[in-house]
C-alpha cells in the first residue's frame, strides 16, 4: 500500500474535507484520507455491479468473519445471538442511556470525550454525570503502587492519563445507571490496561451499572499493548457489559454505515434492541459487502496502515516537542488521533485561530475540555508535515 499517495477528497461530499472552504486542511473528524483496503474496493464493485440493491440480511459469511476477527485478535469467541446491528456506533450510545436509564437518572462518563458520549443522556432526556480524567505531570516510578494499580507488566503506562475511580465514586448517584466508557480513548489515545478495565468493571458491578464499552478504536493499537475487551474480563464483566463495535474506523468505512453490539446478557440485549425498535435501518447491500471484505481479508493492509500511522504518529509528538515548546502532547498508544494542551499558548479561541492558519483540527471545548484540541494524523505525510509547518505560525 502507498499511503504516501494523495487522493483528492474535496468535492467528493467527504464532511471533513468539504466543511471548511478554502485551503484549510482538515485534519479534525475521525476518518481517514486513505482509500480502504484493495479487496473491500473490489468488493464493492462487485456488489455495485450486481445492479440489485434490494433489501439485505446479514449473512452468516459476515458473521463467520467478524467472528474470526474478535476471536483471532482478542481471543474473544461469541455467540452469533449476541449481535445487535447498528448502523453505527453513536447509535448504541444513545440506546443505552434510553434503555437502562429511566428519565431524568443519570448516565456517567469521563471526561474529556468524544462529544457524543456527552450528548446521548440529554437527547434522551438523561442526566449526563462528567467525570474528568486525571493527568499526572510524571509517570508513575516503577514497582511504585501507582504504577501497579494500571499497568500488567509493572512498567509505568507511556500516557499519565489516568482514570479518575475516586471520583467517579464520590460522583455515583444512587439513580446512576450507566457508564459509557471509551476504550481504548478518544481523545486521550489511551489503551486501558486489564488492571484499570477490571477496576472500571468493579466499579459498575459493586453500583449495579451497566457499563457501555465503546471498543470502535480497539484495533488501532500503535503501541505494542493487549486491547482487552471489557466483556472478556470475566463471566461478571460480560453480564453487565454492552461492547460497541464497527469496522469503519479500522479500515476506513464511516460512510457505509455498519457496527454493532455485542451482548452476552440476553435481558441487558432485550432491553437494548427495545430502545431502538422501529428507528434503525437495517444494514445496507454495501455495507454488508464491505465489512465482510474488510474481517475476511483486511489483515495484512491494516498492518501496513499502523505501521504508517505509528510513522506519523511519531512525527506529531516529535513536532510538537522541539517545535510547540508551549504545547503539551501526550503519548499516543490508540487511534491516529493526538490530544494537544494549548492552554498555555492563551489564545481566546485556539481552534478558530488554527483554522486561520489553516488548519482545522477539533476543539477540545465539544470534549469537555477547552483550552485542548485534538490533531487526526491520518492524512498523507505530507499533508501532515504542511499541517504542523502551518501550527508552527499559531501555536509556536
Ligand atoms: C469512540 C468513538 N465512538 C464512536 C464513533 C463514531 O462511530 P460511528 O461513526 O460508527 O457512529 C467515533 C468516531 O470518531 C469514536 O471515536
Amino acid at each position: 500500500m502507498d499511503f504516501d499517495q494523495p487522493i483528492r477528497r474535496r468535492g467528493s461530499a467527504s464532511f471533513k474535507w468539504d466543511l471548511y472552504p478554502g485551503d484549510a486542511l482538515p485534519l479534525w473528524v475521525a476518518d481517514m484520507d486513505f482509500a480502504s483496503p484493495p479487496p473491500v474496493v473490489a468488493a464493492l464493485e462487485a456488489r455495485v455491479a450486481h445492479g440489485v440493491y434490494g433489501y439485505c440480511v446479514v449473512p452468516d459469511s459476515l458473521i463467520d468473519a467478524l467472528g474470526a476477527h474478535l476471536a483471532a485478535r482478542y481471543g474473544w469467541s461469541i455467540e452469533p445471538n449476541w449481535l445487535v446491528w447498528l448502523p453505527s456506533v453513536v447509535p448504541g450510545l444513545e440506546m443505552t442511556c434510553r434503555a437502562f436509564a429511566a428519565e431524568c437518572e443519570a448516565v456517567m462518563t469521563v471526561t474529556p470525550v468524544y462529544p457524543p458520549f456527552l450528548e446521548a443522556p440529554p437527547h434522551q432526556g438523561r442526566r449526563l454525570v462528567t467525570v474528568p480524567a486525571l493527568f499526572d505531570e510524571e509517570p508513575a516510578p516503577v514497582g511504585s503502587q501507582k504504577a501497579a494499580s494500571v499497568t500488567s507488566t509493572g512498567v509505568p503506562p507511556a500516557t499519565c492519563w489516568r482514570l479518575p475511580l475516586e471520583d467517579m465514586a464520590a460522583a455515583c448517584t444512587p439513580d446512576t445507571r450507566a457508564l459509557l466508557f471509551c476504550h481504548p480513548h478518544n481523545p486521550l489515545g489511551r489503551v486501558w490496561r486489564r488492571e484499570e478495565v477490571a477496576a472500571v468493571v468493579s466499579f459498575c458491578r459493586e453500583r449495579g451499572l451497566v457499563l457501555c464499552s465503546d471498543e470502535i478504536h480497539c484495533d488501532l493499537l500503535l503501541d505494542p499493548l493487549e486491547h482487552v475487551p471489557t466483556a472478556l474480563l470475566s463471566d461478571e464483566a460480560a453480564e453487565i457489559t454492552i461492547t460497541l463495535m464497527s469496522p469503519s474506523k479500522t479500515f476506513n468505512l464511516p460512510g457505509l454505515n455498519f457496527a454493532f453490539a455485542v451482548i452476552p446478557n440476553a435481558e441487558l440485549r432485550r432491553r437494548f434492541t427495545a430502545a431502538g425498535e422501529g428507528l434503525l435501518p437495517f444494514p445496507g447491500c454495501f455495507a454488508i459487502a464491505a465489512a465482510e471484505a474488510a474481517y475476511r481479508e483486511g489483515g495484512p493492509w491494516l498492518a501496513e496502515l499502523l505501521e504508517y500511522l505509528r510513522g506519523n504518529a511519531e512525527l506529531v509528538e516529535r513536532f510538537v516537542r522541539d517545535e510547540l515548546p508551549r504545547v503539551r502532547i501526550t503519548h499516543v498508544e490508540a487511534t491516529y488521533l493526538a490530544w494537544l494542551d494549548v492552554r498555555a499558548v492563551g489564545l481566546p479561541d485556539p481552534g478558530a485561530a488554527c483554522v486561520r492558519a489553516g488548519v482545522a483540527l477539533s476543539d477540545g471545548a465539544d470534549f469537555g475540555a477547552p483550552g485542548f484540541l485534538r490533531l487526526n494524523f491520518a492524512c498523507t505525510r505530507a499533508t501532515l508535515e504542511e499541517a504542523l509547518s502551518r501550527l508552527r505560525g499559531v501555536l509556536g
